[in-house]
């Protein structure tokens, strides 16, 4: 005779697998840093050594930061371009003479205070990842600040202009399992590409009149997300700028669960903080800010 509650079990079970296939994160996923007070404060900059260098990052935590907050909080790396500084990110540069604004104008529009931020120092001011050095520090980061706070393992993300572009696209490939997404403004594949067979969220843009990291570039780098995320590849053909001075956004159908792509195209040069016309705000924060608030 059959167990009474078989018909049950097996239903639970059923469900149970079927929504950890559909819903890869479906919940919170609390750092150690969660189950105590913090160790690590807001402004706080800390040095670490990699492969016998001396690395430095400095943190932004909430100044309302709760370890027992009821949501652990997002992780967001900021990389800084070549010949700038962990200091510029922080200060932010006049974004109408092609800096960016404080933390990449991200601390503003995210009105909850959920995220900390880690803003590393690049050797020689960039992320030449020589022999993975870069990715190294990135692995040595992440694991003080989710020791120290606490922090959703699960929504970890890496945004940056330029060389900071190519980093976070190096995490991308090399770091599929700890990077949810990933904003690359005006990348090219400067910091290297290990592994990159993954899926990863994928925000990017990039100005057809980048007259630095020219736009060839960072379409090379959109296509292996769109192909890893198992996206259709665009059929209405490559995007062009907007009339009147507006960029084009374009997101990718058919991808795979979790893991949109979502390209914008400019008619820029290689700038951060590139406007629409008849708006006074770089439209890179507000889209970056709308791509990484999609994971929960
Ligand atoms: C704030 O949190 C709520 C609840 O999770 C969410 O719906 C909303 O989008 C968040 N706001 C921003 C600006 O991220
Ligand atoms: C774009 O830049 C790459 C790398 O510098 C170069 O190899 C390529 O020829 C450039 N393409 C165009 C269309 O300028």
């Amino acid at each position: 005779m059959a167990p009474p509650h078989r018909g049950l079990w097996a239903f639970t079970l059923l469900l149970l697998t079927t929504l950890t296939t559909l819903l890869p994160f479906t919940s919170a996923a609390p750092s150690p840093g969660c189950s105590k007070p913090a160790t690590l404060r807001n402004g706080q900059q800390l040095t670490t050594t990699i492969n016998g260098k001396s690395r430095q990052y400095t943190l932004r935590v909430p100044d309302n930061y709760n370890p027992s907050n009821n949501a652990p909080y997002r992780l967001i790396f900021l990389w800084h371009q070549l010949g700038g500084s962990a200091q510029k990110i922080i200060q932010g540069e006049d974004p109408n003479r092609g800096g960016v604004l404080p933390y990449y104008g991200l601390p503003p529009l995210d009105t909850n205070k959920s995220a900390i931020y880690v803003v590393p120092q690049g050797l020689n001011q960039g992320w030449g990842n020589q022999n993975g050095e870069d990715v190294s520090f990135f692995d040595n980061m992440l694991q003080t600040v989710t020791e120290g706070l606490c922090v959703d393992t699960n929504l970890v993300f890496s945004t940056g202009f330029s060389y900071g572009g190519a980093m976070s696209y190096s995490l991308a490939c090399s770091r599929p399992s700890k990077i949810r997404a990933v904003a690359v403004i005006s990348g090219s594949l400067l910091s290297g590409c290990s592994g990159g067979n993954e899926p990863v969220a994928y925000y990017a843009q990039h100005g057809t009149s980048d007259s630095v990291l020219n736009i060839s570039g960072g379409r090379q780098l959109r296509d292996r997300f769109v192909r890893n995320n198992k996206c259709s590849a665009n059929n209405g053909g490559e995007p062009q700028p907007g009339q009147g001075g507006r960029s084009t956004r374009v997101e990718y159908q058919g991808c795979a669960q979790d893991k949109p792509v979502v390209w914008v195209v400019h008619g820029g040069d290689h700038n951060p903080s590139q406007k629409d016309s008849g708006s006074n705000e770089p439209f890179a924060p507000r889209n970056t800010w709308e791509f990484f608030s999609r994971f929960k």
